[in-house]
């Protein structure tokens, strides 16, 4: 069986891990490019030069040129710039946007099969530009976010409750923002619900509302802490982690059950947009969309992060794009 191919477009940060982790999984042969001269094809050749120790032998190369993502299989895109502290996610839109329509002219002509993971924000106004400007079928083109927001909500419920974050489940809906919604409902350990456990550690139901409230506060602001710790860009391990998982569900066809940004078609209410829900990865990409029954303040708080998003792709849209 051919190795698959994995293109990565932006060779900054995120891209660097992106390129790391892909090679050193196996995931496939990596392309890495960037509009920079020569920044994909040096650290391409320094990832490379660690083969033996790594021990891959998967391809690591580096271009300027789109033409050498033809044959790509999937496209993971941090093409962009990122926050510094002070900015929001959506103070990024204007400069993002217009990098990615041209990313997605790029892939479309040259990668026409692939399918796209995009990281770059704001996340949910730059997956739906992606997809409108390649035409791709909607299950081909995603967002990574939420599989992120839920692994800094599972670290965060890891750390207060002592137990190994491997058995921490949750998942976070709604847009990659402020407006995020962490359910607390469904965040459990090993099956047991996390409320139940901190109750139990605080003998004290009140107290344990607090502390979950601060740890939910926490992940909706997670990306804007590590911003405000770095200075000089945002978060750039974890968002790779997270898109590597995702890659790997769909080369893999592994099926795995990942807060991904996705195009819905009525799930949720929601008709011909998208938004952050739980979603079964595999090898058609977002297979389906997995609906969780919301009680009203769930709902409520996801329709606000819905009319959120709402206004992002309208901003965008008033931008002319
Ligand atoms: N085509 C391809 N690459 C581009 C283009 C373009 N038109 N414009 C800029 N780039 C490249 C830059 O040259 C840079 O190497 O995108 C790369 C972005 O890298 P960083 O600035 O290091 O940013 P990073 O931390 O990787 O984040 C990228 O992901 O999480 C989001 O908010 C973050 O939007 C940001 C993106």
């Amino acid at each position: 069986m051919a190795r698959k191919k994995i293109a990565l477009i932006g060779s900054g940060q995120i891209g660097g891990v992106l390129a790391q982790l892909a090679a050193s999984k196996q995931l496939g042969d990596v392309i890495m490019f960037d509009i920079v001269e020569d920044l994909p094809q040096g650290k391409t050749l320094d990832i490379a030069e660690a083969s033996r120790i790594s021990g891959f032998d998967a391809k690591v190369t580096g271009t300027n040129d789109y033409k050498d993502i033809a044959g790509a299989d999937i496209v993971i895109i941090t093409a962009g710039i990122p926050r510094k502290p002070g900015m929001s996610r959506d103070d990024l839109l204007m400069t993002n946007a217009k990098i990615m329509k041209s990313v997605a002219e790029g892939i479309k002509a040259n990668a026409p099969n692939s399918t796209a993971i995009i990281i770059s924000n704001p996340l949910d106004a730059m997956v739906t530009l992606f997809q409108k400007v390649s035409g791709f079928q909607t299950n081909r083109v995603m967002g990574q976010a939420g599989m992120l927001d839920s692994s800094r909500f599972s670290s965060f419920i890891s750390w207060e409750l002592d137990v190994s974050v491997k058995d921490v489940n949750t998942m976070v809906l709604g847009g990659h923002g402020d407006t995020m919604v962490p359910l607390v409902r469904y965040a459990n350990v090993s099956g047991v619900p996390v409320m139940e456990l901190l109750e139990r550690k605080y003998n004290d139901k009140e107290k344990a509302k607090k502390v979950m409230d601060a740890m939910v506060e926490r992940t909706k602001k997670a990306g804007g802490e590590v911003v405000k710790l770095l200075k000089t860009g945002s978060a750039f391990y974890s968002p790779a982690a997270s898109a590597i998982a995702m890659a790997q569900s769909i080369i893999y066809d592994e099926k795995r059950v990942i807060a991904t940004c996705s195009y819905l078609n009525g799930e949720y209410g929601v008709n011909g947009f998208y938004l952050g829900v739980p979603a079964v990865l595999g090898e058609n990409g977002v297979e389906r969309v997995i609906e969780l029954s919301l009680d009203e303040n769930e709902k409520a708080a996801l329709d606000n992060s819905i009319e959120a998003g709402k206004n992002l792709i309208e901003a965008m849209e008033n931008l002319g794009f």
